[in-house]
């Protein structure tokens, strides 16, 4: 078994470090740790080891299911490999709908094999057809990301649901990975309640600004859920006692106050990076969550050059398209805190009109 380098990941690894301001975050801004108690007691594995009962139980109301029907885990990354790990083998195809975040294409063709599709520019448009033709007789995931990240393309609720009946009728499922479900004032219904097809994996990362909790769920069919735990064994054991002891206090009384601080920014920062886009002549679907993909500016041969120049001129990180398969675009992550924002648009408006 190989897997392919993740190239974002690899990119910021090389420029991440030295770089003044990271403009590239997918997700929100993180909260401080000292707006939660932070005391779970002993310091012990979390017991049962798929998450505390009552916890699964207040969870799996949000979709209706059981809590037998949940599984925590250490991020959605966790969530989605268990997935992937209990769903896929060698004789198992798997349907991804591009581009995407690269595990969400590049673990199930780790393990099985994988048909991508790609999302049509410049809408970034899904084209359902196009998911029916790759269906194979073997097909037993169909793999979304919605909201999606690169393009923040949000698929209408008649997309899904004709993705959930495409997986249906071939006795599969259809897994959205919706971590950046939260971020909008008006989500979709989550696939995990469409019914007995649909698996959800989600987080506390991104919409909520609580990546350092590490703290996921996997949604879904109650065999899924058993054989992805029984993978978890393997893996992580028990999700992070820390991140289920802060979750429980952000999916609480103080849930609605975080994320409707979480959506203003994610207004007020669309709104200044939609005129900066503007300003310089260049093209975006008009995102939503706090990731722009735009198209790179004339002069550069493709995302990766202009976003290698900006990082060496002007000491911001953003993501190049070429991550993503789209090398004529890059990503922009306008989550981060608002004067970094302000700072990383002013030099980037420098950078651009310096003679280029
Ligand atoms: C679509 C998607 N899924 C999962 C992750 C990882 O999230 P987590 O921190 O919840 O593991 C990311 C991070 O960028 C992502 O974009």
């Amino acid at each position: 078994m190989d897997i392919a380098p993740f190239a974002l990941e690899r990119w910021f690894a090389e420029v991440e470090h030295d770089a003044d301001i990271m403009l590239a975050e997918s997700g929100i801004r993180s909260l401080p740790a000292d707006r939660f108690d932070t005391d779970p007691g002993a310091l012990d594995y979390v017991i049962p080891t798929n998450g505390d009962p009552e916890l699964r139980d207040e969870l799996a109301g949000r979709y209706d299911r059981t809590a037998d029907e949940v599984l925590c885990t250490c991020g959605t990354q966790e969530a989605n490999f268990l997935a992937f790990i209990a769903l896929m083998d060698r004789d198992v195809h798997a349907v991804c709908v591009t581009p995407t975040y690269q595990s969400l294409h590049e673990l199930p063709r780790s393990f099985g094999s994988v048909t991508t599709v790609d999302l049509t520019p410049p809408r970034w448009t899904l084209d359902v057809d196009a998911v029916a033709d790759a269906i194979e007789p073997n097909t037993r995931l169909i793999v979304l990301n919605n909201p999606n990240n690169p393009t923040g393309r949000y698929h209408a609720e008649e997309t899904v649901q004709a993705l959930y009946d495409l997986a249906a009728d071939a006795d599969a499922y259809l897994l959205c990975d919706e971590v950046y479900r939260q971020l909008t004032a008006d989500p979709l219904p989550p696939v995990a309640s469409m019914g007995p097809h649909g698996l959800s994996t989600t987080s506390l990362t991104k919409a909520y600004g609580l990546a350092g909790v590490r703290f996921g769920w996997l949604v879904g069919d109650q065999e899924v859920v058993k054989r992805a735990w029984q993978w978890k064994d393997y893996t992580t054991i028990s999700p992070s006692l820390f991140g289920q002891h802060v979750a429980r206090q952000a999916l609480g009384r103080r849930e609605q106050a975080i994320l409707r601080e979480n959506r203003e920014l994610v207004r007020d920062h669309h709104d200044r990076v939609a005129d900066w886009v503007a300003a310089h002549g260049l093209s975006w679907h008009d995102p939503v969550g706090v990731n722009g993909f735009v198209t790179v500016p004339e002069g550069f041969r493709d995302g990766e050059a202009f976003c290698r120049a900006v990082v060496d001129e002007a000491s911001i990180v953003l993501a190049p398209g070429n991550a993503f398969g789209f090398p004529g675009y890059f990503r922009i992550g306008f989550g981060l805190p608002t004067a970094e924002l302000t700072e990383g648009l002013s030099r980037l408006d420098e950078f651009l009109g310096a003679g280029r």
